[in-house]
């Protein structure tokens, strides 16, 4: 693990995805100046934590396990009365911050932002139809112990991922380096709503589907 007061020679000694992952970025360091890593990440606007996670440090699901000693009929419960509308109220606060955002920047960045929400859109219609399916059908046969097949599910959660993916790259892990602040309040939102699409995702397939 690397610490915030490392160098970037001694980060890059600690985990092999230092350099490239700078390289890719973009980001000029000086090994022999000894430049510490947190203010040459700051001083292109990238978080340590970010970078963390960029680099694989950071796992999203090592806390997940503890879900395996639920039954199905708790796990169930659980992703219908918590996950589920948790994400659909994110997904609505982030459609209604960018719509207000277009609106109010077109000028200065409404084309790029746009971009992105297309993407957002496409998201959400996913979103509301898979959680239906989901509670209107798969676990309810799930409670009743028949035999479902998930396969539908699975592939629908794949594309989930693509979506969150491509948003990624478009906007640099949620950081498009515009100074508005809702702009800002919107990428904290979707950043959230990613780890938490992928952490149920997780809950899902590699928990719920095979019990
Ligand atoms: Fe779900
Ligand atoms: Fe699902």
């Amino acid at each position: 693990m690397l610490n915030r007061t490392m160098t970037v020679e001694e980060a890059a000694m600690r985990n092999k995805n230092v350099i490239p992952k700078l390289i890719e970025l973009g980001i000029d360091y000086d090994m022999v100046a000894t430049e510490k890593i947190e203010p040459v990440l700051k001083e292109n606007d990238i978080s340590f934590e970010d970078f963390q996670e960029m680099i694989g440090e950071t796992n999203i699901y090592a806390d997940l396990d503890k879900y395996k000693d639920y039954t199905k009929e708790e796990l169930i419960k659980m992703i219908v009365t918590k996950i589920h509308p948790k994400e659909l109220s994110l997904i609505e606060e982030i459609d209604n911050g960018f719509s207000k955002s277009i609106k109010k920047y077109y000028r200065e960045c409404g084309e790029q932002l746009f971009v992105i929400y297309e993407i957002v859109l496409l998201i959400k219609a996913e979103l509301v139809s898979h959680f239906s399916s989901e509670e209107e059908y798969e676990f309810k046969e799930a409670l009743k112990n028949k035999d479902v097949d998930y396969e539908n599910l699975i592939a629908e959660h794949e594309k989930i991922i693509g979506l969150f993916d491509r948003i990624k790259v478009l906007t640099h892990s949620y950081n498009l380096n515009l100074d508005i602040e809702e702009v800002k309040e919107i990428e904290a939102k979707m950043k959230e709503l990613d780890i938490h699409s992928r952490r149920h995702i997780y809950i899902e397939n590699e928990i719920l589907f095979k019990m």
